[in-house]
């Protein structure tokens, strides 16, 4: 007599994110499908220090990570109650970032997988961003994916984890930049998206009208360039729209032409697809603003799917797309050889992004 046993397949990852200026890990743990439970997750964002200079400067970003990397890592290992001998492997953000942001990352991944002899998984962060919508929610494939992020705006059709088509990107500018260079022109603190989301709240979003870059072109490509240079004409011309009762109006209309142009271009990528109604992820720093889940949610009610409390950067996507690429790592001490550009990673896959 057969008995129909199930294996429970346990496996437990690192993640280490250092692609910009948030030092963050964390160690999550996957029981066969099941979605993961985090066994420990702590960051520390430059984002105070860098206010000084108006914007990520890399040298001080990477330095940052430096100083708070190790402290992280005993943090994480001391919450999770585990021994570094649990590990399965370390998942790292190789690509793409800050070239001394990620070195750091990828020296510590490399250092400790030689000390424990772990094999080390090269994450591709703009990958990892959307992927971690399943930390909180069962989407299925096909989904379509929006990143939102301070250097990225892509629209993709994701097929799996690794396998995925680009249907559109921005031209110049991020949907990020935009919120951030938007902000310096008002005079707010680095960076400006949750500033300017929260001063919206109280203004009129109709009170200026701003350009939507590449409207006519009927393509999902993104242009934020000219948005931001005819913010810089209109306070230029009329330096009264700095005064503080003013700021909610202009903050709530600038706000709404970027939304405007992501909402206009996810309509021309889903005209593409011959699937319709398929999940919708939105994903990356830029989700986290109130209006862009109200008016998607509003257009696409039961088919979007945002986990606030994961997209801006972090080491539990990191260590979510390790469990989802599992099978993808590198052994060791092959894994030693991995460059900042993730040369061992999906080749197929980073082509592309
Ligand atoms: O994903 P993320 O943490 O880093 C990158 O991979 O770039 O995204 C950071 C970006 C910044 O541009 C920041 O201004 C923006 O996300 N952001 C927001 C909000 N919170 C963060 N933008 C608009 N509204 C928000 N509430
Ligand atoms: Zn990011």
């Amino acid at each position: 007599m057969t008995k129909n046993v199930k294996l429970n397949f346990m496996k437990t990852v690192l993640g280490i994110e250092t692609s910009c200026d948030d030092t963050s890990l964390a160690i999550l743990r996957q029981k066969n499908d099941e979605i993961p439970v985090i066994l420990s997750f702590h960051s520390f964002s430059s984002e105070l220090i860098l206010r000084k200079w108006g914007g990520v400067v890399p040298e001080i970003a990477a330095r940052n990570h430096m100083e708070k990397i190790i402290p992280l890592l005993k943090e994480v290992f001391i919450e999770a109650k585990i021994n570094p001998i649990e590990l399965d492997q370390i998942a790292v953000t190789t690509f793409p970032g800050l070239l001394g942001p990620l070195l750091t990352g990828i020296s510590v991944a490399k250092t400790i997988s030689w000390m424990w002899q772990k094999p080390i998984l090269p994450v591709n962060h703009l990958l990892a961003h959307l992927e971690a919508i399943h930390l909180t929610s069962s989407v299925s494939y096909p989904y379509v994916g929006l990143l939102i992020s301070g250097g990225h705006s892509l629209f993709l059709l994701m097929h799996s984890s690794t396998k995925h088509e680009i249907l559109g990107t921005t031209l110049d500018d991020a949907a990020g930049e935009a919120f951030d260079k938007g902000g310096k022109i008002l005079g707010l603190g680095y960076p400006a998206g949750k500033q300017i989301d929260d001063l919206a709240k109280s203004g009129d979003e109709n009170k200026y009208r701003f350009p939507i870059g590449l409207k006519d072109s009927k393509d999902a490509n993104l242009s934020y360039s000219g948005l931001k240079t005819s913010l810089r004409f209109m306070v230029e011309k009329n330096p009264e729209l700095l005064l503080t009762e003013n700021l909610p109006d202009v903050c709530a209309s600038y706000q709404k032409a970027i939304i405007d142009a992501l909402e206009l271009k996810l309509g021309f990528a889903l005209k593409k697809l011959s699937q319709k109604n398929l999940p919708l992820v939105v994903g990356g720093g830029v989700a986290c603003n109130s209006q862009v889940r109200a008016r998607f949610s509003k257009k696409f009610p039961g088919t979007l799917f945002v986990a606030p409390k994961f997209c801006t950067d972090n080491g539990a996507m990191i260590a979510n797309y390790g469990l989802r690429t599992f099978d993808k790592t590198i052994p060791f001490p092959l894994c030693l050889e991995v460059d900042a550009r993730g040369k061992y990673a999906s080749v197929e896959e980073l082509k592309h992004v």
